[in-house]
C-alpha cells in the first residue's frame, strides 16, 4: 500500500521520477492503471477534484465520487468509517481533501490515500505541479531563488513548495502581510531578486482581519507598476483560484509572457496522472 501524503516522505529521486513521468505523459504518453478510486472533496476545489478526475478518466480507472452533500458525512460518519465502507464495497484508494492535518495518522496503512489537501500544511500535489513547471522552465529545481507571496500562514500550497524546494536547495522566502505571516516589505523592493514568483490566493474563508484589496495589489500583488522589475527569465505562478487585481492585476493574469498559470493547470492533470500511477501500482 502505497499512499501519496505529504512531500516530506518524497525522496528527492521519488519526485524527479513523478515529474518527469509527468513530463512523458504530457509528451503523449499513454498508461492503464486498474484501480477503483473515491474521489472525496470535504472542501471546496475546482483545479485538484477535476484534474485528479480528468487524470483517472484518461488512465482507465474506475472513479466513484462521492457527493458529500448528500453523503452519510451530514449523519456524522467519520472519515474513517466512511473510508472502510467504502473498502468493504471494493474500492481500492481515495483522494482527499480534508480541513483535517495529518488525518491519516489515525489509519495507519489501512488505505491508499492521495492526498488532495489537508488544512494548513500539505497539498503535495500541487507542490509537484508547481515544480514540473519550474522544472519544464529552468531544467532544475536547484540553487533557484524562489519568492512566495501572500497568506504564508494559513496556506498549504506554502509549506508544501517550500518542503520540496529546500529538498533541491533553492532559496524560498515567504513575503506578505504581518497578519498573514510577512514581514510587510512592498515586494516591488524585492521582485528583481527573483526566479520564480509563486503568488498565494488571499484567503478570506480563513481571514478574521480586512484589509483594502486595492492596498493589498499596490504592496503585494503584481500589477502593471512592478511587473517590469520582475527578472527577464523570471516566471509568475499561482495555484488558483485567483482574486483578480488582488494578487494578481487581470492584464497580467493570463496575458503576460511570464505568467504560467494556465500552464500550472494543464500539468496538474499530468503530474497526477503520475501520481495516481504511483499510488495505485500494486492494487
Ligand atoms: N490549487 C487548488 O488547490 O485549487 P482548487 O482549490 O480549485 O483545487
Amino acid at each position: 500500500m502505497k499512499s501519496f501524503l505529504s512531500i516530506k516522505n518524497l525522496t528527492k529521486t521519488e519526485i524527479m521520477q513523478l515529474i518527469k513521468r509527468g513530463l512523458e505523459f504530457k509528451n503523449g504518453a499513454k498508461a492503464k492503471v486498474n484501480a477503483s478510486v473515491s474521489n472525496i472533496f470535504l472542501e471546496p476545489s475546482t483545479r485538484t477534484m477535476m484534474s485528479f478526475q480528468k487524470a483517472q478518466k484518461d488512465l482507465g480507472i474506475n472513479i466513484y465520487d462521492l457527493p458529500i452533500a448528500n453523503s452519510s458525512f451530514k449523519k456524522g460518519e467519520t472519515l474513517e468509517d466512511t473510508l472502510l465502507n467504502l473498502k468493504s464495497m471494493g474500492i481500492n484508494a481515495f483522494v482527499i481533501r480534508t480541513t483535517e492535518e495529518n488525518y491519516w495518522d489515525k489509519f495507519t496503512n489501512q488505505f491508499t490515500i492521495i492526498n488532495g489537501g489537508d488544512g494548513t500544511k500539505n497539498h503535495p500535489s500541487q507542490a509537484l505541479l508547481d515544480a514540473m513547471t519550474i522544472y519544464e522552465h529552468f531544467q532544475t529545481l536547484s540553487n533557484l531563488k524562489v519568492a512566495i507571496i501572500g497568506d504564508i500562514k494559513h496556506s498549504r500550497v506554502f509549506h508544501s513548495n517550500k518542503d520540496l524546494l529546500q529538498k533541491f536547495n533553492s532559496q524560498v522566502d515567504g513575503f506578505g502581510p504581518k497578519v498573514l505571516g510577512g514581514n510587510n516589505q512592498d515586494i516591488s523592493e524585492v521582485l528583481g531578486n527573483y526566479d520564480v514568483i509563486m503568488l498565494l490566493r488571499i484567503q478570506h474563508e480563513r481571514l478574521k482581519t480586512d484589509f483594502s484589496m486595492a492596498d493589498y495589489n499596490a504592496k503585494f500583488g503584481i500589477n502593471e507598476h512592478n511587473v517590469s522589475k520582475l527578472k527577464k527569465h523570471a516566471i509568475i505562478l499561482h495555484p488558483g483560484p485567483v482574486n483578480r487585481n488582488v494578487e494578481i492585476s487581470e492584464k497580467i493574469l493570463y496575458n503576460h509572457p511570464q505568467s504560467k498559470i494556465l500552464e500550472q493547470v494543464n500539468n496538474g492533470v499530468n503530474v497526477r496522472k503520475a501520481i495516481l500511477e504511483f499510488a495505485c501500482k500494486n492494487l
